[in-house]
């Protein structure tokens, strides 16, 4: 446990910082682990309240522990993300929002350190006005990942926590995304969200981005004792494996192991803007989130390098 994640009341620092300038981690995955630049995990899910922003932030929380230089974009106008970094949001910051708004404004300039390892770009309520403005933009779908390319040879994994809605927001983070994880609860109407959710994903894939993979959903808030969780939980796992050798960005995807339990102390540490680690790390939450962290990671394997992905989407590589 590094030292930023024992105190009670560690918050977010309020500078902007260049991860390659603090040295970071100074145990980047490069050597340990094959994946080229940063892996990035969109967290998505367009029904709301499943657990998407709990698992970015404790997820991303988790690889930076393991010495993963990790960034967490918060892509919902909800703001949540930064609650779980002790992060007040200012009137006079640059938030995502001026990703996608604001050219003049550098990605490295909205960047804020969490913790040892861990960084983060803020959103705002404002952002929920991007959407409409941005559908009338040329080239929409590609803003996050050409405002992201000069920063993202900084980082091991970049999380995406989504919106919950398949809007140019959540468009955007699939064009940058190397996998996309799906935060739900084992119950029977998450299968049918889960269809349309994998509609867009293809639609994606096939027009916007290439290298786009299904990883699985992830149980959030999971109560393994229920009869009616464990069949939906069979019937999932029944319908990845039906995908096998498809060819789908799915074929691969599977249930995530560990489930997240429901686990009350999840649910209060952002109020004390705290992730799982620092508020209580001994307890069911975090060793579960732990796990699922350690679980992904072994499931990466080398993506194509970030200058091929630059190429693919027409941008500078940086
Ligand atoms: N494993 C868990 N145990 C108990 N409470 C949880 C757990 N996971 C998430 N929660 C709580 O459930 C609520 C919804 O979680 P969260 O905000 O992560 O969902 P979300 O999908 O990001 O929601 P939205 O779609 O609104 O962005 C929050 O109050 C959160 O604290
Ligand atoms: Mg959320």
């Amino acid at each position: 446990m590094k030292g930023a994640h024992q105190s009670k009341k560690s918050g977010a620092s309020e500078s902007s910082v260049d991860p390659k300038a603090e040295g970071a981690s100074g145990s980047s995955n490069n050597e340990s682990n094959p994946i080229s630049n940063p892996r990035v995990i969109a967290l998505l899910n367009q029904k709301g309240g499943v657990g998407k922003t709990t698992s970015t932030a404790n997820v991303g929380a988790a690889f930076a522990l393991a010495g993963l230089r990790t960034l967490v974009v918060d892509l919902d106008p909800q703001s949540n993300l930064s609650l779980h970094f002790g992060h007040e949001p200012a009137p006079d910051q640059p938030t995502v929002r001026d990703l996608f708004m604001n050219p003049d404004i550098a990605a490295s300039e909205l960047i804020r350190q969490a913790r040892a390892n861990l960084w983060f770009i803020p959103s705002d309520t404002e952002l929920a006005l991007v959407e409409g403005e941005l559908a009338l933009q040329a080239n929409m779908q590609h803003i996050l990942a050409e405002r992201l390319a000069p920063v993202m040879p900084s980082f091991d994994v970049v999380l995406l926590d989504c919106p919950p809605s398949l809007g140019v927001l959540t468009v955007n983070a699939l064009t940058i995304a190397d996998e996309v994880v799906v935060p739900t609860q084992a119950q029977y109407l998450a299968l049918r969200g889960l269809e349309k959710l994998l509609e867009t994903v293809l639609l994606v894939q096939r027009a916007l981005n290439a290298r786009l993979k299904v990883a699985g959903v992830l149980l959030c808030m999971h109560e393994s004792q229920s009869s009616h969780g464990k069949a939906v939980v069979e019937e999932m796992d029944n319908y990845f494996a039906k995908f096998r050798g498809s060819g789908l960005p799915w074929e691969d995807a599977v249930v995530l192991r560990p489930a997240v339990r429901r686990n009350i102390k999840l649910a209060e540490a952002p109020s004390f803007g705290q992730t799982i680690f620092d508020y209580a790390p001994t307890c069911a939450g975090a060793a579960d989130y732990r796990a699922l962290a350690e679980a992904l990671r072994q499931r990466w394997k080398p993506v194509e390098s970030r200058a091929d992905f630059a190429t693919s989407v027409g941008i500078a590589a940086s």
